[in-house]
């Protein structure tokens, strides 16, 4: 049986269906309760309530799991989710001849790039340490485990393009891109980790092309009919400079196949 946290999410949701079309039982984990019959309810899928913050419902969750895809996070606290995890899942081992459960994360490729030297770095790019310091809670698990690297989602640079577009003037970071990658060839992959043996860090996922900040912006402005001035802004801090020079982006593992043209033609209509 699969576990997957997270699985209401925009990554996860789409793996769900894939391990489910591989034939194999799907239990999802939600803060949210519902209900066998509710959202998202088919053949093979079963939701259960926990927080990975709280703790809450987590040993339920994860017992009886074989495999615990993780797709489950926040803007704060992964590493602690990872902590709540693992500990559970650790417990969980051995339980009526329970064998160690394979744990497949999912990280961001530059988790280990991108300095977290000072606040300025921790406040602007605090995500990519928070993704380092869960890789480093599941890889210390005494667990199999299994951590796929991706890049930015198509779905979070639409979110990030759409807030910015309420704005009058739109500030856009000079020197940052982004490598866009599809959730859809990410859940894929997750799938097929999920499916084979633990094998620890994996090459990284990462877009089939780099974008400029700027002309993902303007393309997103393009896409909706909208017109904006956009400004460049120089973002202080090492975690900046590093991203300036790449530290996001993957341009060898250049594997996705769905580009961000494709989406936007696709989710974008005026
Ligand atoms: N988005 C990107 O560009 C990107 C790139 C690389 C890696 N990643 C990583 O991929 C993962 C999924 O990202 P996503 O964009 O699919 O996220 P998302 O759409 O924001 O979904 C987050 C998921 O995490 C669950 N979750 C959040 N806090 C939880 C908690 N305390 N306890 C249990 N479940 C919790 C949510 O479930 P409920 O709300 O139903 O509880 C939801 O299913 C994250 O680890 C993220 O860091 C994302």
């Amino acid at each position: 049986m699969y576990l997957v946290t997270g699985g209401t999410g925009t990554l996860g949701r789409l793996v769900v269906p894939q391990l489910v079309q591989a034939g194999g039982k799907v239990r999802v984990l939600s803060r949210r309760p519902r209900s066998a019959a509710g959202e998202g309810a088919a053949e093979g899928i079963e939701f259960v309530a926990g927080d990975l913050d709280t703790g809450q419902g987590i040993d339920a969750a994860v017992a009886g799991a074989e495999v615990i895809v993780h797709c489950a996070g926040g803007r704060k606290g992964d590493g602690d989710k990872a902590r709540t995890l693992v500990r559970a899942a650790s417990r969980a081992e051995g339980l009526e001849g329970a064998g160690a459960p394979h744990l497949v994360n999912i990280s961001v490729t530059g988790a280990d790039r991108v300095p977290q030297d000072g606040r300025l770095d921790r406040t602007m790019f605090g995500y990519f340490g928070m993704k380092l310091d869960a890789e480093r809670v599941i890889a210390g698990s005494g667990l199999p485990w299994t951590t796929l690297r991706a890049t930015q989602f198509h779905d979070l640079l639409l979110m990030v393009a759409r807030a910015m577009a309420r704005l009058p003037v739109i500030p856009v970071a000079s020197g940052v891109r982004f490598q866009p990658v599809d959730a859809g060839d990410v859940a894929a992959r997750m799938a097929e980790l999920a499916a084979g043996p633990p094998s620890g860090l994996v090459p990284d996922l990462a877009g089939p092309r780099i974008y400029p900040m700027a002309d993902l912006v303007q393309s997103y402005l393009r896409a909706a009919g909208m017109r904006r001035p956009v400004v460049p802004v120089r973002l202080p801090g090492h975690a900046a400079e590093a991203v300036r020079n790449g530290a996001n982006l993957a341009p060898e593992r250049a594997v996705g196949r769905r580009t961000w043209e494709e989406f936007l033609a696709e989710r974008v209509r005026r």
